[in-house]
């Protein structure tokens, strides 16, 4: 497929259903771009054959320092918007989610190997703190008129399987960008001085993920009558020290959380990969993984939850300005700043936990989630209209929630027969 990326969409279609056994259909769905115009599609990544298009869906309820909130979500899961609408509302009882920031700080790392002398190059590296800051600021003069840009230079030595090596690290303030470009820009930049004051060679230029300067702290009060009694408080406490005390737990626990967050980011075009990552490697700073949100139950019986992780996010630059869904699901949002939209992610992290849990330490999540598993199953059988519906509720009436007997209850009740 030599040439295949310089190729237009329409003919690299073509290579594709001589190379595959896709049908003239399937050719068109894939090339649907949906809201995305084709061109912008062509030119976001490499090798574009088309589009791919998720479920769009608003949670409702959602009160965040004292304002209400519609928030877009995009995912393929059912259940997760319904459940961060019904958390949000249980939050209202008492005021709804509280959430700060720590400002929009990332940190860009400049690797360097073959340093005669790390801890004279450390020291060295720092007497010349403001060049090197200088330096970095030269190349986005916007960000530094707009209050952000290189504001520190953090200098360590690693103990590494290869050997002592120094890292500089930029600590960069990069205002309502997510910053991976202005940061990685500005590593690349001061790495030729770099090497002229350690004396040795620089490899990776580029941002950190673990932003753990770029956090978010939300906090909630659940009203215990609301939640369902104290029993559900207990039983969200028990499921949070179950996450705190075993990481196969936890890696469910904070799966949870991220069903919120990302469905968010989905939806506002933010890169979800750095999100996830970037709450990972927090959820692991002690040395074990831990959740990303604690529960407790204070002295009236109610149960107060808080998060806390990073949340790189930003409004300025990649899909967020070009996907035009993306900038209608921001202006549903009406979120003005990066940190503003971090904070709701926070809230809708924090609300997706405790729906999870409180449904796991109840009656489970399977009820709701073979309901909607139900109309999937149907849907896919071929049902539509109605009939979704009444195939999905007479499955569920059977317990046999089955692609087969989908097919046949279509067929049967479609025709207006009565299915055997
Ligand atoms: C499913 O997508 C998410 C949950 O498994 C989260 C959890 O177990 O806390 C329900």
């Amino acid at each position: 497929m030599q040439g295949f990326y310089k190729l237009p969409m329409a003919q690299r279609r073509d290579i594709l259903r001589k190379a595959t056994s896709l049908t003239e259909d399937e050719i068109r769905i894939l090339a649907n771009t949906g809201a995305l115009p084709a061109d912008v599609a062509d030119h976001m990544i490499e090798n574009v054959i088309g589009g791919y298009s998720y479920p769009l869906g608003i949670a409702t309820n959602f009160r965040i320092n004292g304002r209400d909130y519609l928030v877009p979500m995009a995912l393929e899961e059912p259940s997760v918007v319904a459940a961060a609408s019904n958390a949000a509302k249980m939050a209202r009882v008492k005021g709804g989610f509280e959430v700060t920031n720590t400002g929009p700080v990332m940190i860009g790392q400049i690797q360097v190997v073959n340093v005669p002398k790390p801890d004279d190059a450390k020291a060295k590296l720092i007497e010349r703190k403001g060049d090197l800051l200088k330096k970095a600021n030269d190349q986005d003069p916007m960000l530094v008129s707009l209050g952000g840009g290189a504001k520190d230079l953090n200098v360590k030595v690693l103990s590494t399987l290869k050997g002592p090596m120094v890292v500089a690290e930029l600590i960069v303030n990069t205002g309502d960008a997510m910053g991976a470009n202005a940061v990685n820009t500005m590593a690349e930049a001061v790495a030729p001085m770099v090497e002229e004051i350690t004396g040795g060679r620089v490899l990776l230029r580029i941002i950190s993920n673990l932003a753990d300067r770029r956090l978010v702290r939300a906090t909630a009060l659940f009203d215990k009558e609301a939640v369902g009694g104290e029993d559900v408080v207990d039983g969200v406490v028990y499921a949070y020290a179950f996450a705190d005390a075993d990481p196969y737990r936890c890696a469910t626990h904070n799966k949870g959380i991220m069903n919120g967050v990302v469905a968010v980011g989905i939806a506002c075009g933010q890169d979800i990969r750095a999100l996830e990552a970037g709450a990972h490697s927090y959820a692991s700073r002690s040395g074990k993984y831990k959740p990303l949100t604690t529960w407790e139950k204070n002295s009236d019986g109610d149960l107060a939850g808080t998060l806390e992780m990073p949340m790189a996010v930003g409004l300025v630059g990649g899909a967020a300005k070009t996907h035009p869904t993306a900038r209608a699901d921001i202006k549903i949002l009406g979120v003005k700043t990066a940190i503003e939209l971090a904070e709701v992610m926070g809230a809708v992290g924090l609300a997706q936990n405790f729906a999870a849990l409180r449904a796991l330490a109840s009656e489970g999540i399977q009820r709701g989630h073979m309901k909607l598993h139900a109309r999937n199953v149907a849907t896919s059988a071929g049902a539509t209209g109605a009939l979704v519906d009444l195939v999905a509720t007479r499955m569920i009436e059977e317990k046999k929630i089955r692609f087969d007997r989908a097919k046949e209850l279509v067929a049967e009740l479609s025709k207006g027969k009565k299915p055997a």
